[in-house]
């Protein structure tokens, strides 16, 4: 009996706590991300001073450039924009598919950097916020580090002390209560955005959900000890080798499984708006936000993503 115990417990530690291993069910690479996301010409949620374009659109003004081993997504640095037109032209990506547990990897060599420049890498369900939203990867204005969000509708904190290396900024991931800040965790490594990744090479975003916790990992090109199976972008991988996360967000308070519905991966670029606009004047960069994104196309030169790839696991 004891030993059954035993035995049964073991195998909730190697498929739950600890890790596990899955298998390659999506890999996108260059073209495949063109073929595996669609465009959204939405207005920007969350007010941006944004002007997402279509296909054809990105595609003409080279907005979205693919070759074997590259994906750039890019917002206009050629315009100065009326100010009583719209936003700077951007991209928006959804994937095609829908994911709950998995693991997603993200390769990305580099991303968009400049002030006034928001840009985020993250996953949502369809009925904001009951099926959950996970940023990934998102900041503001070139200001670091990276940081790794939930948000929820009510009844999901999270632990004050759990077993990560980033700090968090707030425990309760409802969007009610926290002004829609939800429950994110700074990661402690300065490499993890804007100039600083990108100066560095870049590097590599995981997340792992599964029923019973959601993590996040973050490795600079240039870290010691980065798991083979990340680095080669390996068709197996094994989560339960990769260490202690820079974010763990478990189920103690928290169903992670009915919080969190089935989510498309989305890939997006605005500009001022809710959360750039509002911090930008404490940011230190000139002008006002939106004079700033009007007027200065150049500044917008590096505005851009560079994945080598975005592998998914199941
Ligand atoms: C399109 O963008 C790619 C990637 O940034 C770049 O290498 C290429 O030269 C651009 N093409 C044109 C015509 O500007
Ligand atoms: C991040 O935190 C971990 C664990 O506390 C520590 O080992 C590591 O040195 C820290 N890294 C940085 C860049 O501060
Ligand atoms: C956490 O998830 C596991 C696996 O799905 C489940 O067995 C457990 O009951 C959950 N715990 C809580 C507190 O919801
Ligand atoms: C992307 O869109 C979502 C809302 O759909 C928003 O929460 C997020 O801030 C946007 N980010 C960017 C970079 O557009």
């Amino acid at each position: 009996m004891f030993l059954q115990i035993r035995a049964l417990l073991l195998v909730f530690l190697a498929t739950h706590a600890l890790g596990a291993t899955y298998s390659q069910t999506d890999s996108f690479v260059g073209s495949s991300f063109l073929s595996g996301f669609s465009f959204q010409a939405i207005s920007d949620p969350t007010h941006g001073r944004v002007n997402y374009v279509n296909a054809a659109t990105a595609s003409s003004q080279n907005l979205t450039f693919a070759s074997s081993d590259h994906f750039v997504v890019r917002a206009d640095f050629k315009n100065v924009l009326s100010s009583s037109g719209p936003g700077r032209n951007s991209v928006r990506l959804q994937s095609n598919k829908r994911f709950t547990t998995s693991v997603a990897v993200f390769n990305v060599r580099h991303m968009p950097q400049g002030c006034g420049t928001w840009p985020a890498l993250w996953t949502v369900g369809s009925d904001w916020p009951n099926q959950g939203e996970i940023d990934i990867l998102e900041g503001v204005n070139d200001q670091g580090v990276n940081q790794a969000t939930l948000h929820t509708n009510s009844g999901c904190t999270m632990p004050s002390s759990r077993s990560q290396t980033g700090t968090s900024t707030g425990n309760n991931c409802d969007v009610a209560a926290t002004n829609n800040a939800g429950c994110g965790v700074r990661m402690n490594d300065s490499r993890s955005y804007g100039p600083t990744f990108n100066n560095n090479g870049g590097g590599w975003f995981a997340m792992e959900r599964t029923s019973s916790y959601i993590k996040v990992w973050f490795w600079s090109r240039q870290a010691t000890g980065i798991p083979s199976d990340v680095l080669n972008g390996a068709t197996s991988i094994n989560t339960g080798n990769w260490g202690t996360p820079t974010a763990y967000f478990p189920n103690n308070s928290c169903p992670i499984s009915s919080k969190f519905g089935a989510h498309n991966i989305i890939i997006n670029l605005t500009f001022c708006g809710d959360w750039a606009g509002s911090v930008y004047g404490s940011s230190g960069c000139p002008s006002s936000c939106v004079d700033y994104v009007n007027n200065n196309p150049s500044a917008f030169s590096n505005a851009y993503f560079d994945f080598a790839w975005l592998k998914v696991y199941g």
